[in-house]
């Protein structure tokens, strides 16, 4: 394993829920995760990214931690942990887990502690509670509201039965969020880190990487009237990502909880941690931050290695904005000395497939549902997703790849209101649908039950009768699938070491084509609405099918330079 490996890797996102259940209970685990690496290997990524498998109550699907240092029941033991961990290194699979350090769950016992001591204890010191304003302490501290919907307080109820004090929690009423100036908070994620790199880990994702440290005095704090909910993925609370160069630090120009300036000790300090260990272990940020130059203060030298490149994912498939973003990226990331990351799905937005075609404005983490509008077909969505994938797999930098994508898999629309379990579903009563539609089990086999994501039982969310075609089994080896597609971006990406490459801008196209070389390989997308006529060179890649030396729409070619 080469060193600083994390610079030009293809990580590919696991969300253990649904990759693959092998004890039949319906919610995938990590004996599961262990059967299919095999499929992982021969898919040609670098690593994985577990979303969290820890002791939880799963109010929001795991990122609600009671134990930090032991796995769920539903997910396996410790043991089925280092069973997949050697497994995965077995096959030069490096593992990054996810670490969820803004927030615990109310099941924590530290919390249960908090709530049955007093006022002004050191339980409670390690969360954020406060007294309410107003004669009776019933109006909440502040006006922040969660990022699920709804505010941002919740109070308790004091052991005397009388009602008490409030507590912060910038998610659901059930993750309470930690007081970072609490020195024992920090040593006990410094416990939490170790543990953990003691067991083998590459790495960690770090959850809302943006939101540990709160503005003193927790002001209160009004989003601009245009403000996108940027919900469900711990977002920003701005209105969407601006690429200006400048770095708007301003007070009240940036809501009071996120990308705070004493974030980055905690990471300077996580940095020294994960130095101790030998073999590049990483930190990455989900820093949903804008604009770009401030997020690539996570990624400085002596802090984190790679952010999330969330103004790349949220970037339309229009080729001026592609352009600006690639450059604004390599700029920001390249001026501090780290890699620029590359994503376009996770667990938390509407699947790629699907999100690149809907023609109506679908606020980040709302979701998509039976009544949305302005959706795409199948065959539309995926044409333009396959070409948007290979337009991110030829750029230099690491590239994320979320479970299911290489399968082409859409979001799912017609979810039942029943089967819906976000968090954003419940608190906003039905108002914004959430994330549910991007975190439905996989398809594995096209003939077994449940399609091969488990032996038998409901997989904890329905899945489409149409994802039987798009099932791994009837991709796999059949030239021209989306599974082949990306086998072969990602061996061409290794050969022609594109993740280290230089990006250079090619001149002379339509504006609606991106067209650039990286070392061996020369790169066409075409995001316009008239076919395009191909510069000279092999093709070695094609997102769709071509017509002669003609580019159709929603296409994209990688040439032998
Ligand atoms: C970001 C995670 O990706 C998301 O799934 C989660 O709900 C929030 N952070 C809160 O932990």
């Amino acid at each position: 394993m080469t060193s600083e490996w994390w610079r030009t890797a293809a990580i590919y996102q696991i969300y253990p829920r649904s990759f693959a259940d092998a004890n039949g209970d319906g919610m995938g685990d990590l004996a599961g995760i262990t059967s299919r690496l095999g499929d992982l290997q021969e898919l040609g990524i670098d690593a994985i990214w577990l979303s969290p498998f820890f002791t939880s109550p799963q109010r929001d699907a795991g990122y609600d931690v009671a134990d930090y240092c032991d796995v769920d029941p539903r997910f396996g033991t410790l043991a089925d942990f280092d069973a997949m961990l050697a497994e995965a290194h077995a096959r030069g699979i490096r593992v990054i887990i996810d670490l969820v350090p803004n927030h615990s769950s109310d099941r924590h016992e530290w919390f249960q502690a908090a709530l049955a001591a007093a006022p002004g204890s050191a339980e409670r010191a390690r969360y954020l509670f406060r007294d309410g304003l107003g004669p009776d302490g019933d109006v909440p501290p502040n006006n922040w509201e969660s990022v699920f919907g709804g505010p941002a307080w919740t109070r308790v109820t004091e052991a005397d039965g009388t009602p008490g004090q409030w507590y912060l929690h910038l998610f659901d009423s059930s993750q309470p969020d930690f007081d970072w100036t609490n020195e024992e908070v920090r040593e006990e994620f410094r416990r939490i880190l170790r543990f953990w790199l003691d067991r083998g880990v590459d790495g960690f994702r770090v959850d809302v990487a943006h939101g540990l440290v709160k503005a003193e005095g927790l002001p209160d704090w009004t989003p601009p009237a245009d403000a996108g909910s940027m919900g469900g993925a711990g977002g920003t609370g701005a209105s969407g990502v601006t690429l200006e160069p400048e770095i708007s630090d301003e007070p009240g120009d940036h809501a009071p909880y996120w990308g705070q300036d004493g974030v980055h000790e905690i990471y300077r300090d996580w940095r020294a941690v994960l130095d101790e260990y030998p073999g590049e272990r990483i930190l990455a940020a989900e820093a949903w931050v804008d604009p770009l130059p401030r997020v690539a203060k996570w990624v400085r030298p002596d802090e984190m290695h790679q952010a999330f490149n969330f103004a790349y994912l949220e970037t339309p498939w229009d080729a001026a904005a592609l352009r600006t973003v690639i450059d604004a990226s390599l700029e920001a990331f390249g001026d501090v000395g780290a890699p620029s990351t590359w994503v376009l799905s996770n667990h938390d937005v509407v699947r790629h497939a699907t999100r690149l075609s809907v023609t109506e404005a679908n606020p980040q983490g709302h979701g998509l549902g039976p009544e949305s509008k302005g959706l795409p077909s199948f065959e539309a969505g995926l044409r333009r997703a396959r070409a948007a994938t290979a337009l991110m797999l030829a750029l230099p930098g690491s590239a994320y790849v979320y479970q299911g994508e290489e399968l082409g898999l859409p979001e799912v629309i017609h979810l039942p209101d029943d089967a819906r379990q976000d968090p954003t579903w419940f608190r906003t009563g039905g108002e914004r649908y959430g994330r549910d539609g991007c975190r439905v089990p996989l398809p594995w086999e096209a003939d077994a039950p449940n399609y091969g994501f488990g032996p038998a039982g409901d997989p904890w969310l329905p899945q489409p009768d149409e994802w039987r075609e798009l099932a791994r089994d009837r991709q796999r080896g059949v030239p021209g699938s989306t599974l082949s597609m990306y086998r072969l971006a990602l061996g061409l990406r290794r050969e022609h070491a594109l993740g280290a490459g230089t990006l250079e801008w090619l001149p002379g196209f339509d504006d609606a084509v991106v067209a650039f070389r990286n070392g061996s390989v020369v790169v066409v997308a075409n995001t316009g609405a008239s076919p395009v006529e191909l510069p000279a060179g092999d093709v070695l890649l094609a997102s769709g099918d071509l017509e002669g030396r003609t580019l159709p729409t929603d296409t994209t070619v990688w040439l032998r330079a």
